[in-house]
């Protein structure tokens, strides 16, 4: 857990479990429930809340003025396509908003632009021009996203990036939506549009990677190790067809290893836990167990050498603390993998001491043929064992 004093920037963490989470066939939330959340995230400190896609309907409508009204500590943001009736739909629903931001897209690569928008390249930069000047005129803060960008021509994102620039967008997104990328490219992608953008100083990079080969923390990761400053994640890593990058996964890495990636986020990371839980009872998606901070196994040691290890001491298996993220701790789990120590350790928290090593060692082999029997072993178990063990003595 090396940690640098070198000094970090900022990273900004835009949460779109509301917008593109919700996309997730299934995963509908009621007004009420996207304000819960909302609350949530406000407390936790995300800087933007992306609340809904204002135009999609009535009901989007009304969940992002809504929580336009209930959240005053994060900029909330709505989701247009590149239309003037949908960037005013958006501008109506923020107008409660302290901070409101409206996020308005197009389609860049060249397979959305012949097929699904049947545009030229030239009409493509003219309307996102277009788009960016009218959401300029109704909000200070506009974001403009390159749909597809991650199988968009470079020389094409260089051109549209810089015009967007030009015409008042203060956050460009490069989305990987369909997650083709792969880490190495998606990080070289950003930092040539960096370089190559002449106005690129004048906007924050942001980025927005679906997981559809599982990459896409590791992508949003290379991002921002060449210069993005923006990250766009869902809670639980919901989303479009296999999700969006994990909000969690990302503040926890970008905590964890700040000697490699310097930035750092204003996230109060003890709230993650609790959101997650939020999040998945709202939407009925359980979260896999093994899942990276959230699952409920991410801080649970089976084996008897890292159960060892971890009561001599806890950084020999773990990279960060439960606590820090929610957990009220970490937790050693009894089962057929488990040792000696843990066994003991376990039963002495339970009030159990034992009188000699050796009722100790037959009370471990009943709980080791017990174990090879049992998922997992309840102390109601333990406590029956040593009961056995003593009755035969
Ligand atoms: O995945 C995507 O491209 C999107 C944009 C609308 C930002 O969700
Ligand atoms: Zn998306």
């Amino acid at each position: 857990m090396s940690r640098t004093a070198e000094p970090k920037s900022p990273l900004v963490i835009f949460d779109t479990t509301l917008r593109d989470g919700e996309q997730s066939p299934g995963a509908s939330m009621t007004q009420d429930e996207k304000v819960r959340i909302a609350k949530m995230l406000e407390k936790m400190q995300v800087d933007v809340i992306e609340a809904g896609f204002a135009m999609a309907s009535q009901g989007d409508f009304e969940s992002v003025k809504a929580v336009a009204e209930a959240v005053k500590d994060s900029t909330i943001c709505s989701l247009s396509r590149a239309l003037d009736k949908d960037i005013e739909r958006a501008a109506e629903a923020l107008a409660p908003a302290e901070q409101g931001r409206i996020h308005t897209f197009i389609a860049t690569s060249p397979i959305h632009m012949q097929y699904k928008l049947q545009m030229s390249p030239d009409q493509v930069v003219e309307q996102a021009v277009r788009a960016v000047t009218k959401a300029r005129n109704l909000v200070a803060d506009v974001e403009f996203s390159c749909e597809d960008a991650g199988r968009s021509e470079l020389d094409f994102l260089c051109r549209i990036v810089e015009a967007a620039i030009q015409a008042g967008a203060r956050t460009i997104n490069i989305p990987d939506t369909v997650g083709y990328a792969i880490p190495d490219q998606f990080g070289d992608l950003i930092r040539q549009l960096i370089e190559r953008v002449p106005n690129s100083d004048q906007a924050i990079f942001s980025v927005h990677c679906h997981n559809d080969l599982g990459l896409a923390v590791a992508n949003s990761l290379a991002a921002v190790q060449q210069g993005a400053r923006q990250v766009e994640c869902t809670i639980n890593g919901l989303g479009e067809r296999a999700g969006n990058a994990a909000l969690e996964e990302i503040v926890m890495a970008v905590r964890t290893r700040q000697d490699q990636l310097a930035v750092e986020t204003r996230i109060d990371t003890r709230h993650i836990v609790p959101t997650s839980r939020l999040v998945s009872n709202v939407t009925g998606f359980a979260v896999q167990p093994n899942k990276a901070i959230v699952g409920k196994n991410a801080f649970a040691h089976e084996s008897g050498i890292h159960q060892d290890g971890i009561l001599k001491h806890r950084e020999t298996y773990e990279i960060m603390s439960a606590e820090d993220v929610g957990w009220q701790t970490n937790a050693i789990v009894l089962g057929k993998h488990s040792g000696r120590n843990a066994f003991r350790a376990r039963l002495e928290e339970l009030g159990i001491n034992f009188a000699s090593e050796q009722e100790l060692l037959e009370a471990f082999t009943l709980f080791k043929q017990l174990a090879d029997k049992k998922h997992e072993i309840f102390d109601e178990d333990l406590q029956a064992l040593v009961t056995d063990t003593r009755a035969a003595a």
